[in-house]
């Protein structure tokens, strides 16, 4: 949570830089409900889709990896039986940007490397997507064993038709399975939890506590290592929270219930702040010998505005496209125009000679490497 001089400072950027309405009502409504909230739990949490699938109180059966069954409450069964019709991921949109995505994930893998000294370490890659990050894992560990584990059907297709494809050892070397990484305990004493561009996913009161049941799985020397996007302030993300609630739009209504920027309700579609260096470091050090951290701002060179909004079709986006009611058919397509429209004005463009365009798309991302004591 933000000290008071954070505080402060947030609060003097917003009068110097002055911004359109819309983004100061969303950055205030964040800052007060997360000021609101209680102080050992920044959030107050609603169970959503993969929450109401088990009670997260029950400790996981490590057989299974999954806690067992256990009665559902009827809000909890009937927020599943709503968000069981959620689509699922796109592997193919998701990769439109996958050198870039998977970028991090080098940067990642760099800093785990020196600290994994046993040969064939055993590794799990928790939500592994379609693979692009286990691919990375595969080549910096070659025929070891790998375990990728993800949510979503068409990313683990994708990644399973992405190792077949490779030679005999290496594709039997690399196995998916289905998961989810609020309830998932590997096996015990793997020696590499890795996990690129996962965790924030998860709501934040799930969050820490889902790293600190990983880290607890692991042996003397055994290391986590995250990396979350950090973006719940860039233009990127605040305009998909501003553009969905203007009012009298064509997808005004599929909003007006929403909870945008009420961080106190999980049933929104943004996703919840990541929480700060110091927070993860606080929560992680009294299980770790070592907690490196650091945090990066990729500058993406991206062809012009509608990139971006192609960027986050596969990602953040997503909750909220699923959630426009059709209606005549053109809800969705004119929240993308106007979105698009207004990326233009918060994106620079920038021309580069010969009549071409770029737009640089900030990304800034927390990387995070510990070791177990
Ligand atoms: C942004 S992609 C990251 C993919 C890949 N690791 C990479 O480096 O690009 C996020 C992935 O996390 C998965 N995911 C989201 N929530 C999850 C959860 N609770 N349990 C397991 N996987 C989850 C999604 O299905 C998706 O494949």
């Amino acid at each position: 949570m933000l000290g008071r001089v954070a505080r402060q400072r947030h609060m003097t950027a917003n009068l110097c830089n002055p911004r359109p309405w819309w983004r100061l009502i969303i950055q205030t409504r964040r800052t007060f409900s997360a000021f609101n909230a209680p102080s050992n739990h920044r959030f107050t949490h609603i169970p959503h889709i993969h929450l109401a699938k088990r009670n997260p109180h029950v400790i996981p059966d490590r057989k299974t990896r999954m806690a067992p069954s256990h009665p559902q409450s009827l809000s909890t069964s009937a927020s599943h039986a709503a968000e069981s019709k959620t689509p699922d991921w796109s592997a193919q949109q998701y990769l439109k940007f996958g050198d870039e995505r998977t970028r991090p994930v080098h940067d990642l893998v760099a800093q785990v490397l020196p600290l994994i000294g046993r040969p064939n370490p055993r590794i799990y890659d928790l939500g592994c997507g379609p693979g692009n990050s286990t691919e990375v894992l595969a080549d910096a560990f070659p025929g070891t064993n790998i375990k990728g584990m993800d949510s979503s059907p068409d990313m683990l297709r994708k990644a399973n038709a992405t190792f077949k494809s490779r030679d005999g050892a290496q594709a039997r070397a690399v196995t998916f399975e289905e998961g989810n990484l609020e309830t998932y305990l590997p096996d015990e004493g793997a020696d590499l939890l890795f996990s690129n561009a996962v965790f924030h996913w998860l709501r934040s009161p799930k969050r820490i506590p889902a790293l600190i049941r990983l880290l607890e799985t692991l042996k003397p020397g055994g290391v986590l290592a995250f990396q979350v996007p950090d973006n719940y302030d860039e233009p990127s993300h605040s305009s998909m929270r501003a553009v969905a609630l203007q009012p009298s739009q064509p997808w005004s209504s599929s909003f007006s219930s929403s909870h945008i920027g009420n961080l106190s309700n999980s049933a929104r579609p943004d996703l919840d702040p990541i929480e700060s260096p110091s927070t993860f470091y606080k929560a992680l050090i009294p299980y770790c010998q070592s907690v490196n951290l650091w945090r990066t701002q990729y500058q993406h060179v991206l062809s012009d505005h509608k990139s971006i909004v192609e960027w986050v079709k596969g990602t953040g986006l997503q909750p909220y496209l699923n959630r426009i009611d059709e209606g005549t058919g053109e809800a969705k397509k004119s929240f993308l125009h106007e979105y698009e429209r207004v990326l233009t004005d918060e994106y620079e463009t920038i021309g580069v000679g010969g009549g071409e365009e770029k737009v640089l798309l900030q990304y800034p991302r927390l990387f995070v490497v510990a070791v177990r004591k």
